[in-house]
């Protein structure tokens, strides 16, 4: 589908994008474009255009605001150390975000549209991507209801907006090991539920339990299986993978998906790219009396979550209500790290892209100055 470009008419200066993006906290330091498109019964998806970032008129009644049927998708684009752009997989976000659509009983974007849209953009504003390789440009697509009805049934009208931000990891610059604490109270989704979705309401319902286990000092929230509380599922919005072993012995293994869990783009990546490198990895149940117990015994060597935001961030300390453990040291381990310096080196292009996972995107002709 055709994107048609009505590109602001003034660019920002180098001077005053450096000075937008002084704060690169996670969802702050938006560029100066977005993609829109509209989507009705009678039309299907039209009115597809790049243009300025700005704020939404809407009416009061917008449906999605009120029954929550609204997804989105998180992916990010490098700058290469030549300077070139690439976008990691953003043909597995567009599948993700049709079947999250589908759940949702959305009208699903077509991937050809997902990728003309993230196109787009990246080609429009690959610009705010400096050159250092800490940051990178975080592309959020999101579908909502735009009907103005309150009827509760699936809308008839619908819109795909695609923005992007220039952030660091998740949790800043330097992916420290994190302190998680394992919830016994709440649940973040249920098997049949919307869990494997990634849609608004999943979101707003992992907040309180996020909060309180700030309060209590720590950064993050281990999910349990919503049924006997005793299969580790995800942490926070990350999924988990748990090191065996060490050096040549080392294996991996991550929850399998049971239908509550979000099936993870790096979570996937991360499950071809482990055996290519030594460290065999399955897909295997691991409930927290295990965790325990494994890194009591010291069989259970290293624990990381992974995601788009978070990228690969080790986990250090484990709190639970039966007490607190560390893993291993309490510090990054050797699998983790590997992995880590694999992955990105992929999404920097300093490593054979093996999987074809970088979708190159070349810059739009901009203004002269600018
Ligand atoms: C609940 C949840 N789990 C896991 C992930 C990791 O998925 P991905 O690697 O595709 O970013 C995310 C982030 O999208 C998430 O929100």
């Amino acid at each position: 589908m055709h994107i048609v470009s009505k590109p602001v008419a003034r660019p920002l200066t180098p001077s005053q994008r450096a000075e937008r993006t002084t704060s690169t906290a996670f969802g702050s330091a938006f560029t100066e474009h977005l993609v829109s498109v509209r989507w009705s019964e009678e039309r299907g998806w039209h009115e597809a255009e790049l243009r300025p970032y700005e704020p939404l008129v809407l009416d009061p009644a917008t449906v999605g605001l009120h029954y929550g049927q609204a997804v989105f998708e998180g992916l990010k684009a490098f700058r290469s150390h030549t300077g070139s752009v690439g976008v990691f997989r953003p043909d597995a976000h567009a599948r993700r975000m049709r079947a999250s659509a589908r759940r949702l009983m959305m009208p699903e974007p077509p991937e050809e549209l997902f990728l003309a849209a993230v196109d787009a953009l990246v080609a429009q504003d690959q610009q705010w991507i400096p050159d250092d390789p800490a940051i990178s440009l975080y592309l959020r697509p999101l579908l909502f209801a735009s009907e103005r009805t309150l009827a509760l049934r699936p809308a008839r009208e619908y819109r795909f907006l695609l923005m992007a931000f220039v952030t660091e990891g998740y949790f800043g610059p330097a992916q420290r090991p994190v302190r998680v604490q394992v919830t016994e109270t709440y649940s973040r989704a249920a098997a049949g539920g919307t869990g494997g979705a990634k849609c608004a309401g999943n979101y707003a319902g992992s907040l309180l339990p996020q909060a309180e286990a700030q309060e209590q000092g720590f950064d993050q929230v281990v999910w349990l299986d919503p049924v006997e509380r005793r299969w580790v599922e995800e942490l926070g919005g990350m999924n988990l993978f748990f090191v065996y072993g060490s050096g040549r012995d080392a294996r991996l293994v991550t929850p399998p998906l049971s239908g509550s869990l979000l099936a993870g783009v790096t979570r996937d990546a991360l499950l071809r790219l482990a055996p290519a490198l030594g460290v065999p990895a399955a897909e295997e149940p691991m409930s927290l009396e295990e965790w325990r117990r494994g890194c009591a015994g010291g069989e259970l060597t290293e624990v990381f979550a992974c995601g788009t935001a978070a990228r690969i961030t080790p986990v250090g300390e484990v709190g639970s209500a039966d007490g607190t453990w560390t893993i291993g040291d309490g510090t990054t381990g050797e699998v983790t790290t590997r992995l880590s310096d694999a992955l990105f080196g992929i999404q920097r292009g300093e490593l054979p892209d093996r999987w074809s996972w970088m979708r190159p995107v070349a810059p739009a002709p901009q203004p002269a100055g600018t």
